[in-house]
């Protein structure tokens, strides 16, 4: 049976118009296609769970809107169990307006969402009894933390994405989680000013196993907390057609690959494989591309 990984926090409808030029206003502009994606970094990772042949559960919240309607059938098609994506009377789901030009730059407008209730009381979180990884993200923090502190108390392992958010958020979650992975930016926001390295240790001391961060095409830095020197893994090289939720994916295979048992040194690789197939197609990989990749 395939390992049961819950993802929580974010998910976006993302409206994405495609035109030759984004222009500068006052203009008014026709786009060459339209078309509605899923976004939203714990979104994203459960697509790629279940892409990748996990068992995907996805908790967050959406407003009961026509945008929160589509964005659970979209995780019902990609066979993610979206029973505990909590359609919020009165509130409106977060979205965006992504504007890519021809040579695939973007613009991308975010709206946050309004009336999303914070309260985490209704998470199902004695179904984490047969959970085997947790994955959240900072964008709705109360979750998150509930969330983690679960998953701890019953010996579930759990992933951290460190995205940019606000620092105390970050210096909140940190400690309640077995492996904090940074983006970039998350980091810097976390430990501004010091070395990469110094970065992650000061994650380890806030009571991370593992810490990590990942710098798109310049791979991943990684430390743990048996071993704090730092190690590098460098990204498959590829073409990048859009690096748009590569790190969003990459998080969805490395709770994955933890779920299944993998060593972390084997579960970066595995995520990267990952990140770098969804940043070359613009698509989110199956398991047998990212098996590929990782033979080659
Ligand atoms: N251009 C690329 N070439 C190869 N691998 C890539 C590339 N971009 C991303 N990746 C893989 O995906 C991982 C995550 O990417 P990145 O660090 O850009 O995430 P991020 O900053 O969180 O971005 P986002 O959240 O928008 O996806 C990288 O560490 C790398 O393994
Ligand atoms: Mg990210």
């Amino acid at each position: 049976m395939s390992p049961r990984v819950i993802c929580l926090g974010s998910v976006v409808a993302d409206h994405v118009f495609r035109l030759s030029e984004v222009p500068q206003p006052p203009a008014k502009a026709v786009a060459r296609s339209y078309h509605v994606n899923l976004g939203g970094l714990a979104g994203n990772a459960a697509v790629a769970v279940a892409r990748l042949g996990g068992r995907a559960v996805f908790w967050g919240r959406v407003g009961a809107d026509e945008n929160g309607a589509a964005l659970a059938a979209r995780l019902a098609e990609e066979g993610v169990d979206a029973a505990a994506l909590r359609r919020m009377p009165g509130a409106r789901t977060p979205v965006s307006a992504v504007l890519v030009d021809r040579t695939g730059e973007r613009v991308t407008v975010a709206y946050r969402g309004e009336g999303l209730a914070t309260d985490p009381a209704w998470l199902p979180l004695a179904s984490l009894a047969d959970a085997a990884a947790v994955l959240t993200d900072p964008r709705w923090p109360e979750g998150a933390e509930a969330t983690l502190v679960a998953a701890r108390a019953r010996g579930v392992p759990s992933v951290l994405d460190a995205e940019k958010s606000e620092a105390r958020i970050l210096h909140a979650l940190v400690p309640l989680a077995g492996h904090t992975i940074f983006s970039t930016p998350g980091l810097g926001i976390f430990a501004p000013g010091v070395p990469l390295a110094e970065g992650l240790r000061r994650a380890v001391a806030a009571g991370a196993a593992v810490a990590a961060v990942t710098r798109g095409e310049q791979g991943v830095v990684w430390l743990t907390r048996d071993d704090p020197t730092p190690r590098s893994l460098p990204a498959f090289p590829i073409e990048a057609r859009d690096t748009t939720g590569a790190g969003d994916v990459f998080h969805g295979a490395y709770a994955l690959a933890i779920a299944e048992g993998q060593a972390v040194a084997a579960a970066m690789r595995f995520a990267s494989a990952a990140g770098a197939l969804r940043a070359q197609d613009a698509e989110t990989p199956r398991r047998d591309a990212v098996d590929a990749m990782l033979r080659a």
